[in-house]
């Protein structure tokens, strides 16, 4: 098998790659990239297989997906000056034409957060219109994810906020399984989450991002699936893109806001649900040693869900997680649309 640097896929040693775990061993390395023959819309190298959606939105219009290009001088891209959303749609099991789409509101607002902490100016409810309308001209048939994002979009140099033009595109792909729903195997990264008295941890800051990144390259490279990131206080603070939460005695428990984390909304939402189901709910920080003695131990985000952790670091996680089945059952019947007591959080839009 060839391996080359065109039409690459990732295969980390906990993915069931037969080829993979092949080559590794020839080569006597923890991530290889191979060759796949699975199509590819990206002419780009990528290390992850990607069908984006057709149209985008950008600089005020929708158009070809393709067309939807950037100057190699903007801003944004050389000062991390964006900020992003994501979230994800379904096509509504119950009723053909209609998509899903999970808390678009609260989506919408903390990307209008986002936004204002970059001095720009952009009402959730302009974004949500926006968001909707990429729906309908997408049509998409399959799970999706939308993928909006604010930036410095200036051309030229100096770093800065005031005084340079801000705009705004959204592109989707298709997603199925982010991470693994079996569970992954955690490191704790030797890298540190950022602190809020010097990057506003309340928004989802592009530039913040290459902490995830190095921390889930780490962590893969040498064998993991996925990191933790301590805080500066050496706390748990989160993973490289979902929040963490342990369960210790019956008892679900994750680092509060004080932690620098990233105001989660699937973990807002798991919080409200296990509230709700009468599980007791403790936002406290929590100590490494923590993770390696709690009962069960995962991860949330949009792209993530909930995913169990099943070892992190030498320690395996028991493999009976009763509170976490619980919660993503219950939170998959909820985006599917199917518990009524939660239709607020669902956006249905029809194509
Ligand atoms: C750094 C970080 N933490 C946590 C999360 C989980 O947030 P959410 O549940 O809103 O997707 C994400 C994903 O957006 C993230 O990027």
């Amino acid at each position: 098998m060839e391996v080359t640097l065109e039409n690459l896929v990732e295969a980390s040693p906990h993915q069931n790659s037969k080829k993979a775990e092949l080559i590794r061993a020839s080569l006597g390395i923890g991530t290889i990239l191979i060759r796949t023959s699975l199509p590819m819309q990206s002419s780009s190298p990528a290390v992850v297989m990607q069908n984006f959606l057709p149209i985008a939105y950008f600089e005020g219009q929708f158009r070809d997906f393709n067309d939807a290009k950037l100057s190699i001088a903007t801003h944004a891209l050389h000062y991390g000056t964006g900020a992003f959303g994501g979230l994800r749609g379904i096509p509504d099991p119950q009723n053909e034409g209609q998509v899903l789409l999970f808390r678009l509101d609260r989506h919408c607002q903390r990307l209008s957060t986002s936004a204002r902490l970059l001095n720009y100016d952009l009402p959730a409810e302009t974004i949500q219109a926006v968001l909707m309308d990429f729906v309908k001209k997408n049509q998409p048939q399959v799970s999706f994810y939308i993928r909006p994002f604010v930036y410095t979009s200036d051309l030229g140099i100096s770093p800065r906020l005031h005084k340079v033009e801000k705009n705004f595109f959204v592109y989707g792909l298709e997603l199925g399984d982010y991470l693994s729903p079996e569970g992954v195997t955690c490191r704790i990264s030797s890298w540190y989450r950022q602190e809020d008295r010097s990057l506003p941890l309340r928004g989802k800051i592009s530039g913040a991002y290459i902490t995830s990144s190095l921390a889930k390259t780490e962590a893969v490279e040498s064998g993991f699936d996925e990191a933790i990131l301590m805080n500066s206080q050496g706390k748990v603070s989160e993973a490289s893109g979902m929040n963490v939460f342990i369960v210790r005695n019956g008892k679900l428990i994750t680092p509060g806001f004080e932690q620098d984390i990233l105001e989660g909304i699937t973990r807002d939402s798991i919080l409200t649900v296990a509230r709700d189901l009468g599980i007791e709910v403790v936002e406290r920080p929590v100590d490494k040693t923590e993770l390696f003695i709690a009962d069960e131990v995962f991860l949330s985000g949009t792209a993530a869900k909930i995913t169990p952790v099943r070892q992190v670091e030498t320690y395996i996680t028991p493999t009976h997680r009763p509170i976490t089945t619980q919660l993503r059952e219950k939170l998959t019947a909820i985006t599917e649309g199917r518990d009524p007591a939660y239709e607020h959080w669902v956006f249905r839009v029809s194509l």
